[in-house]
């Protein structure tokens, strides 16, 4: 502990640090905090500017305007700064260290909060500061940092932080850019509801343990390594996504709804050990820089206008496939070759184009549906895959799924809505009438499959 910096009454001071570098239990009672102890003006914050550790929670709050907590190195327990609303600028530039957290919430004038010196905390709680411009300090170590409905607009103070457990960065409207040099992310990195300009720069992270982005403009994570679980990418506007190093995401790794997006590059990817879901981005025509995947754990779902999915490396997805396209030029024959290859395993193969009407899972809709939804959806799929037999273009159900019973819950529900869209479709497809021979042909091509 330095004391060269310490102000005045010095022997009182000295003692204390002693005492508190040695045994939390000797630092006099001025120094440590009542259970409740709030400070409502700046006299209250001078009663504790004579301590160089402040034990136990302090809490600001009430009409100060302006509040300094001088001198303070350490506090052993958390500062809260709390609905202080004519308050417009707060600084404790000798705190170095929070061992529980810091947090400011609902400072409707605050402009400016200075912690220059702080470099460790477990937590840290920014949220809904409306006029917020800066928040300085100088974190190395901080386990949870929460910054939510403030009006910062870019996020500063975390440029020497190298791991954390959780960044979550929510609802700030003005937001415009965050660039951090975290290396780890062992629980979750979290950016929803941002200004939609946001661009996020994360050059050296490595790896996380789940990704999540919604409302992004663009995204950076050039040494990106490995996702322990999940990567989702949910209605940015970032028009391409670019991770070239990232090689594993433990789990389901989703691109939904990303209307600007035209280029994946995920040149060293390999493997997804759930789900793999890329849906509904309009704008993404080809769907490629996929080349490296090999295995999918999960069930692999693409639904799009796509004209092209190349995964010209996959040899194993465990979960299924349901790879719909609107577009006619789309073609399944490479998934279907892997399919009859036993490289798509799961209770359901499903793969379209624009071309093809309909599709269903029997097994399923004959033990979940009434015999006269099943004619009906039976009867549709066929006479699609009657015509399209030689064209390649078609929808092929699993032979593995004719033995999927009873089954999960989950089986179930998604069966019921791949046959409603299927009763729509079917309705318009054929009239009711010779079921019997149609689900014979249907049998037959079930077989063929085989
Ligand atoms: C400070 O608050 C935390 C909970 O937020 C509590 O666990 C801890 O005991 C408090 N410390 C003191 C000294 O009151
Ligand atoms: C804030 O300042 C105004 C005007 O000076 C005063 O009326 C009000 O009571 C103050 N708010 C608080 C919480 O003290
Ligand atoms: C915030 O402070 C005002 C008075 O300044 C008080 O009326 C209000 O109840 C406080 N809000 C909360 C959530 O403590
Ligand atoms: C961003 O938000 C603005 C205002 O809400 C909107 O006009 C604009 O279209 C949005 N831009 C994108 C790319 O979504
Ligand atoms: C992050 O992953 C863990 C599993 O490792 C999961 O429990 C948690 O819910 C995930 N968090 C988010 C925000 O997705
Ligand atoms: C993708 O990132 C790599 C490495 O950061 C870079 O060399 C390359 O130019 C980028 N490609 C695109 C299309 O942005
Ligand atoms: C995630 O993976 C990295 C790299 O393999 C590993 O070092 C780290 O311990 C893992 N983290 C978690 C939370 O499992
Ligand atoms: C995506 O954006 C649409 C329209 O802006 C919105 O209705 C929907 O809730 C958003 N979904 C998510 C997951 O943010
Ligand atoms: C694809 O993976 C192989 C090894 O699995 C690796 O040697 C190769 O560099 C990867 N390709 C790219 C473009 O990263
Ligand atoms: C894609 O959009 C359709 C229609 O809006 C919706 O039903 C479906 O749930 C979306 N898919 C995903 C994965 O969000
Ligand atoms: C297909 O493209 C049209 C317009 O180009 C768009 O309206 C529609 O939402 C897109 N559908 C999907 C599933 O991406
Ligand atoms: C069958 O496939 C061909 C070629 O893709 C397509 O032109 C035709 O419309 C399809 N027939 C039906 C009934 O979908």
């Amino acid at each position: 502990m330095q004391l060269h910096s310490l102000i005045a009454s010095s022997a009182f001071l000295i003692t204390s640090a002693l005492a508190a570098a040695t045994s939390s239990s000797s630092i006099p009672s001025s120094c440590t905090l009542n259970s409740h102890a709030t400070a409502t003006a700046q006299s209250d914050l001078d009663t504790y500017s004579r301590c160089e550790t402040l034990v136990g929670n302090l809490t600001v709050g009430g009409g100060l305007k302006t509040g300094a907590l001088a001198n303070v190195k350490e506090i052993k327990g958390s500062l809260t700064i709390f609905n202080a609303t004519n308050l417009t600028s707060f600084a404790a530039d000798s705190l170095e260290t929070i061992t529980d957290s810091l947090k400011l919430q609902s400072l409707t004038i605050l402009t400016s909060a200075s912690f220059g010196s702080l470099q460790s905390v477990d937590s840290i709680s920014l949220i809904t500061l409306p006029a917020i411009s800066t928040f300085t300090s100088n974190i190395k170590s901080a386990n949870n940092i929460y910054i939510s409905d403030t009006s910062l607009q870019s996020v500063d103070g975390f440029s020497v932080l190298k791991k954390v457990n959780v960044f979550n960065v929510n609802n700030n409207k003005r937001l415009t850019s965050i660039k951090s040099p975290v290396e780890s992310v062992s629980d979750s990195l979290q950016f929803s509801f941002n200004g939609n300009q946001t661009k996020i720069t994360f050059d050296d992270l490595v790896w996380a343990n789940n990704i999540s982005l919604t409302d992004v403009h663009s995204v950076s994570f050039a040494s990106l390594q490995k996702i322990n679980s999940s990567l989702g990418f949910i209605n940015n506007s970032i028009s391409s996504l670019n991770f070239t190093k990232l090689n594993a995401v433990g789990q389901t790794f989703s691109i939904v709804s990303n209307d600007y997006l035209k280029n994946l590059s995920f040149s060293n990817l390999s493997t997804i050990g759930g789900a793999l879901v890329i849906a509904n981005n309009t704008g993404l025509q080809k769907i490629d820089g996929l080349n490296n995947l090999t295995t999918i754990g999960g069930t692999l779902e693409v639904v799009g206008n796509f004209t092209a999915l190349n995964l010209n490396a996959l040899k194993s997805v465990k979960g299924g496939a349901d790879v719909e396209s609107k577009s006619n030029n789309f073609s399944c024959n490479a998934l279907k070759a892997l399919q009859k290859k036993g490289g798509i395993k799961g209770e359901s193969f499903v793969c379209k184009n624009g071309a093809t009407s309909t599709s269903v899972k029997l097994s399923s809709t004959s033990k979940h549906q009434s015999s006269e939804t099943t004619s009906k959806t039976s009867k549709a799929s066929s006479k699609v895959e009657e015509k399209n037999l030689t064209s390649g273009n078609i929808k092929a159900v699993s032979a593995s799924s004719a033995s999927s019973s009873s089954s999960s819950s989950s089986s179930s529900s998604s069966s019921s809505s791949k046959s409603s869209s299927s009763k729509a479709n079917a309705a318009i497809v054929a009239p009711i009438g010779q079921v019997t021979s149609l689900v014979g042909l249907l049998t037959a091509f079930i077989m063929s499959l085989m």
